[in-house]
Parts: structure tokens; sequence; C-alpha cells
């Protein structure tokens, strides 16, 4: 195959023939640990993408005038999305993007990945919002097979985690002006990683957060721009001061309702009824999000996607949030100006029940019925 080329070429050391890297498996985090390859490709002036290839993992050579560096500055956003009126001239501005999913190893040895193709789908429609040029659907899944098949010994054993793939979108066409840039590349490299939390599996404590918000209206907050994070860093960190797991961000017209984690959507649980914020724009349509609200669909609960006033999570009786890093991950408490609202965590519950279909699915234990899984 491809692949087997392009590392053989390489001249793979012996050690990279072993099953499994030399890594603490029963320790793993969400932090970097380096694996052997990455995937890249550059598009040309036409919006077209080359043939990707692998190279060994390691830093990369950036014109100092790639858009990136230039106009991908989260700075620039806040302060132009305070004007909200330039849309069309902010539009250009924002040249990255990123991706997160994960492979998992299977009992059986198989390496499994979950919905794959809606990372591939998401990526071209952030990059359209953003005047990009992106990969085709099967690009994209070319590049991520061929990570994962060239650090397969980095997809932790079974139960112990997954290799979290990260493919990257940005403008490296050098430019002056304020302009979209000429040529994008696109990468993908991994991670081992078990939770996204330094909280492990134990419940979340979330911070209503009043003056920063994470999206605006006309803004990027639907589409996975690195410009959606580097704004929050600054409340994230401050809620961590103060012993928080993370922060749920209000929407920014209002401050009245309820929008989401960092880098997690939120549902509240009450009685039969789950409840999310609709997704109008400045709300991550999650790929996990997606699949729980089906999964509790099929279950028999009322799913309702909609407007949820923060008043609401003190009637909620659980809350969890999702995402690709952060799983089904149980929300313990709430704290919303100085009240702080519990909730149930635990066996036996809705969160624990979702959790388990879900991880199921996504390792092989649960038959796949609705054609989510791909096997790499
Ligand atoms: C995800 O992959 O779930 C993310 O939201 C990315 C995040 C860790 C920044």
């Amino acid at each position: 195959s491809v692949v087997e080329e392009h590392v053989s070429a390489m001249l793979r050391s012996e050690r990279e023939d072993e099953e499994y890297a030399d890594v603490d498996w029963d320790n793993l985090g969400f932090s970097l640990v380096p694996t052997d390859y990455m995937f890249a490709t550059k598009s040309c002036r036409e919006g077209n993408f080359e043939q990707g290839c692998l190279s060994r993992y390691g830093n990369m050579e950036l014109n100092p005038a790639a858009g990136i560096l230039n106009y991908g500055q989260a700075k620039l956003q806040i302060f132009i999305q305070k004007t909200h009126t330039k849309y069309s001239y902010y539009k250009r501005f924002f040249l990255g993007l990123i991706e997160g999913m994960k492979a998992y190893r299977g009992e059986d040895g198989r390496v499994l990945m979950f919905r794959p193709e809606l990372n591939a789908m998401r990526m071209k429609n952030g990059a359209e919002r953003m005047c990009m040029h992106s990969p085709s659907v099967q690009q994209f899944m070319e590049g991520v097979k061929q990570t994962v098949l060239a650090n397969k010994r980095w997809v932790p054993p079974p139960g112990k985690g997954s290799l979290y793939l990260r493919p990257l979108l940005f403008g490296s066409g050098a430019s002056l002006g304020v302009s979209a840039a000429s040529e994008y590349t696109f990468v993908v490299f991994g991670s081992p990683v078990q939770n996204y939390f330094k909280e492990g599996t134990a419940a979340l404590n979330l911070y209503v957060e009043e003056v920063i918000p994470r999206a605006y209206i006309g803004g990027t907050g639907a589409v996975k721009a690195i410009s959606n994070y580097g704004p929050v860093l600054d409340a994230m960190r401050s809620a961590k001061a103060r012993g928080f797991s993370d922060v749920l961000y209000l929407d920014a017209e209002t401050k009245k309702n309820i929008e989401e984690v960092s880098a997690a959507n939120i549902f509240l649980v009450k009685g039969n009824t789950i409840v999310t914020p609709a997704t109008n724009g400045t709300i991550l349509r999650g790929i996990i999000r997606e699949s729980v609200i089906e999964i509790a669909l099929d279950l028999g609960y009322k799913v309702e996607e909609r407007v949820v006033p923060v008043e609401e999570m003190k009637e909620a009786e659980e809350v969890f949030c999702t995402g690709t890093a952060a799983g089904i991950a149980s929300v313990g408490s709430i704290t919303f100006q100085n009240i702080r609202t519990e909730y149930k965590v635990g066996d036996g519950l809705v969160t624990q029940q979702l959790r388990s279909i879900l991880v199921g699915i996504q390792n092989g234990s649960i038959q796949d019925t609705k054609g989510w899984v791909l096997e790499i």
C-alpha cells in the first residue's frame, strides 16, 4: 500500500515493528506524547491539495509571512467581533482550523475510528466559512488513515485510552496585506491519550463565566477554528486557579443562556428529558453531541435542542458534557453567581447508560448497527 511504501522508504527502525510503543499506558493523561510519523500536504493557488505524504514527526518550517502567523491571531478576533458590523471583513482573518478524532484498539486487536467522515466534512464546512482551501473528504480520510497506520504502536491497549488524532489546516502562503492565504497546509499528527480532564473520571465542577463569552452571533463558534480557544484561556485559567474543572459560557448577547464548555457541549437531564443548547451558529456541532442525541432517542428519552436559560441548570438532576477529547464527562456541580448547584453522579444514571453505549460502540464491544465505526 501507499503507506507501506512511504514507511519502508523511511527505514523504520526495528522498534517500530513492535506491537506497542514504550509508554506507561496506565498513566496517560491528555498531554502530548510524540509519535513516529505525521502526515502533511499543501494546496496550490487553485485550491487543490497535492498527494500528501508521511514524514518523521517533528518541527515544521513556516514562512514568517504565513497567514496563520499574521492573521490567525485570536486577539484580533475579539476586537473585530466586538464591532459586530464587519462580518465580511473579519471572515477573511482566521486561517486555522483543527479537528479532533480518536483511534481505539478493540479487544480483537482491530483499530477502529468513530465517524471520521464527519470530522472531514466539518473541516470542509469550516474552511468554506473561513475562506480557506480544504482537502476533500477523501484526502482528509487518506491523511488520517496513513497517520494511524504508521503510528499503530501508539494506539493504546484496549481500555487504556486512544490515539488522539489532530488534523490541522492553516494558511501557510506568505502575504503582507489582509487577505486569505494563497497556500494552505493540511497536517495530521497523533498522541496517545486517556482522560481529557485532570479529574480523570471523577465528576467535574464547572464555573459559569459571565464576562468572557466563547462565541458571538456571526462569529466562528460553530466551526472548529483555532480562534475559538485562545480567547477563553484566560477564563479557564482563572476558574482553574479557583479550583474549578472548567468554564461554562453564556451567550454573548443576553448572557442569560448557557452555550458550551471550553472544549465540550453540555447536556442537562431531568427525568426522561435531556436538554442541550441548540446549535444556532455559536455552538459547535460536536460529533459526540450528535451521537449522544441519537443514542438517547433510540433509548426512548425525549431530547430537546433549544435555548437553555442558565437558571434551568438549577432544576437539572444530572449534567454531563460531551466532546471527542472529553468523551461523556459527568458534571458534579455548576457554580453561578456564587451559588453552587450539585448533581447526581455515579452508576445507574442516564449519563452512565449513555457513556457505556457510546464507549462500547467506539471500542467495538457493542455491535455497530449504525455504520459509525471504521476499521483502519
Ligand atoms: C476535541 O477534540 O474534543 C476538542 O474539542 C479539542 C480540544 C481538546 C481543544
